[in-house]
């Protein structure tokens, strides 16, 4: 029994009838089960929005499916969803609630926190975000000496970055291509050099993205674009025009300098990977426009109020995560691949990277004591069809069970050539073929038909069984990234509230960040680090000696 009274995940009979279920599937074969059931290729299909979302061809029955949907029950799941929604302080260890849904409810709807109405204050900050998108992309936002701001770089890292970063390749369709964009990350001083080398100081705008404004990645990056600007333009004063903060933090944002004026701000029931459709997306709205921005917002909309009233047969969050559950918990499945066959999805899974693994990378439940059972997989992946000619040979002749997901769209983006869009039905023929190969290979017969060696035969074998869930939509539009991400968000969700954990915090980051504080003096210094380890000494003195210290 837990603390919070419940059942342990793994001592509720719903967990021990999937064991159980899982002992008597055995090897169950996916060419065994459409050759059973010859509807189940339409069957096992959903939709959402404009998401046709395709689940058959998963290990799994009407029983495995239905046992599933028990474990949820047991496990309360739309409970905590109800809860999430509510504004309840579902995130404990924090003591905040957790309410990135609230950031892309409509006008007149009222969600509250600790009795306050916090939609009103969604929309004003999406609002000053229109206003000032627009001033820029009109050029009425000049910078400093009356120059149109034709470059904006957004210094951020994590959620802070990867939300904005990812959509903007994701839309770049829909951006204005009169803007450049970049964005910057990482503390080595490399990746703010790459983004500005080539850019005029008056015309590039900073927005400084962070939740809490002490990220030392930010406010590095941050401090030396201030003096790259300065060293250009001389004045103080430009900082004003070539400054915006995104923070929580109005008090740490005044004291590095941005007047609170140029501050767009959300909320501690914002979490960082959470928060690209908050006021953190504000480059971005810049890119697309703010009534791109608002379809994407529409989009989210749609798959939150889906996961909001859906029935669990037909709840598509719920299915892919207990399907996740499926394959981690009782099939021992150690990743999750996530294969976007769009070019422009180059960054979405590392985006999903943070989403998931961020959320669902911890070992203490929400009882505080250790899980007895697995939690969130390594998410990973690429573009199809590049990842087909480099790691798809271990997924499907290797010895892991790696269940993936392939997104694919029907439509090519309007802007490209005739000619470049007729290579579309090539990508998709690709991406139609990988999970048909995936799930069904290749028998020793089928090869030796095609007259192959016998020697060879077991080497051009394709066991086949690799579970997919293949999702399709029409176009790649704002509104279809807003439901693709959605879906993601809810179906993280519904995996921390099967295991028990908390989906929200994320202390598992800040042991480096203390012991990097630690180092610093050392490796600048060499001043001496009580209690450090000889291995790091070691790497320590070798570092100070390699660099002539
Ligand atoms: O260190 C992890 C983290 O806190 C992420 O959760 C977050 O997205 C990122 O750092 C950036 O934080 P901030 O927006 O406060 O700079």
């Amino acid at each position: 029994m837990n603390a919070d009274g419940r059942t342990r995940l793994n001592q509720t009979p719903e967990w021990s009838a999937l064991a159980e279920h899982r002992e008597e599937l055995g090897e169950v074969r996916l060419r065994e089960l459409f050759a059973a059931d010859p509807g189940r290729g339409t069957a096992y299909t959903l939709r959402v929005g404009d998401l046709y979302v395709d689940y058959s061809k998963h290990l799994v029955t009407d029983d495995t499916l239905r046992l599933l949907r028990e474990l949820a029950g047991a496990t309360d799941v739309f409970g905590l969803r109800d809860a999430m929604f509510r504004g309840e302080r579902i995130n404990t260890t924090e003591d905040r609630a957790v309410l990135h849904t609230a950031l892309r409810a409509p006008r007149d709807a009222v969600i509250e926190v600790d009795g306050e109405n916090v939609v009103p204050g969604v929309h004003a900050v999406l609002d000053r975000m229109a206003d000032f998108a627009d001033r820029v992309r009109s050029g009425e936002w000049t910078g400093h000496t009356g120059k149109r701001i034709r470059n904006v770089v957004n210094i951020g890292i994590g959620g802070s970055d990867l939300g904005p970063a990812m959509a903007y390749e994701v839309l770049r369709a829909y951006t204005d291509r009169s803007l450049t964009f970049r964005f910057v990350s990482n503390v080595d001083g490399a990746d703010l050099h790459e983004a500005t080398r080539d850019l005029d100081p008056a015309e590039t705008l900073f927005i400084v993205a962070s939740k809490t404004f002490t990220t030392v990645e930010t406010v590095t990056n941050a401090t030396s674009a201030r003096t790259w600007l300065l060293n250009a333009l001389g004045d103080e004063k430009a900082v004003a025009k070539h400054f915006v903060a995104l923070s929580t933090n109005a008090e740490e944002v005044a004291g590095f300098g941005i007047d609170t004026a140029n501050m767009f701000e959300f909320w501690d029931w914002v979490g960082g990977r959470y928060s690209y459709d908050s006021a953190i997306g504000l480059s971005l709205m810049i890119a697309i426009g703010p009534d791109r921005f608002r379809e994407m917002l529409d989009g989210f909309r749609i798959v939150d109020e889906h996961f909001r009233t859906a029935p669990a047969e037909a709840n598509v969050p719920l299915l892919l995560g207990l399907l996740g559950v499926w394959y981690n918990n009782f099939l021992d499945a150690q990743s999750h691949a996530v294969l976007p066959y769009s070019h422009y999805l180059s960054k979405f899974t590392a985006y999903l990277q943070q989403l998931d693994m961020e959320s669902n990378g911890k070992y203490v439940g929400r009882d505080g004591r250790e899980v007895e059972w697995q939690t969130g997989p390594v998410v990973w992946g690429t573009p199809g069809t590049n990842g087909q000619h480099a790691y798809y040979q271990l997924i499907h002749q290797g010895t892991k069970l790696i269940p993936a997901d392939f997104i694919g769209f029907a439509e090519p983006v309007d802007e490209l050539s005739d000619e470049l869009k007729a290579q579309h039905d090539l990508l998709m023929a690709n991406f139609f073929a990988q999970t048909q190969a995936l799930a069904f290979g290749k028998t020793p017969d089928e090869v030796r038909g095609e007259g192959v060696p016998e020697e060879l035969v077991p080497h051009r074998t394709f066991k086949g069984n690799h579970p997919t869930t293949t999702i399709l939509a029409r176009e790649l539009t704002p509104s279809v990234l807003g439901q693709l991400v959605a879906l993601y968000e809810h179906k993280v969700f519904v995996q921390g509230a099967i295991w028990n954990i908390d989906s929200f915090d994320q202390w598992g980051v800040e042991l480096g960040k203390v012991l990097a504080k630690r180092v610093e003096p050392a490796l600048t210094e060499g001043a001496d680090v009580p209690g450090l380890d000889a291995s790091t000494q070691a790497l320590v003195a070798t570092y100070r000696e390699l660099r002539g210290r």
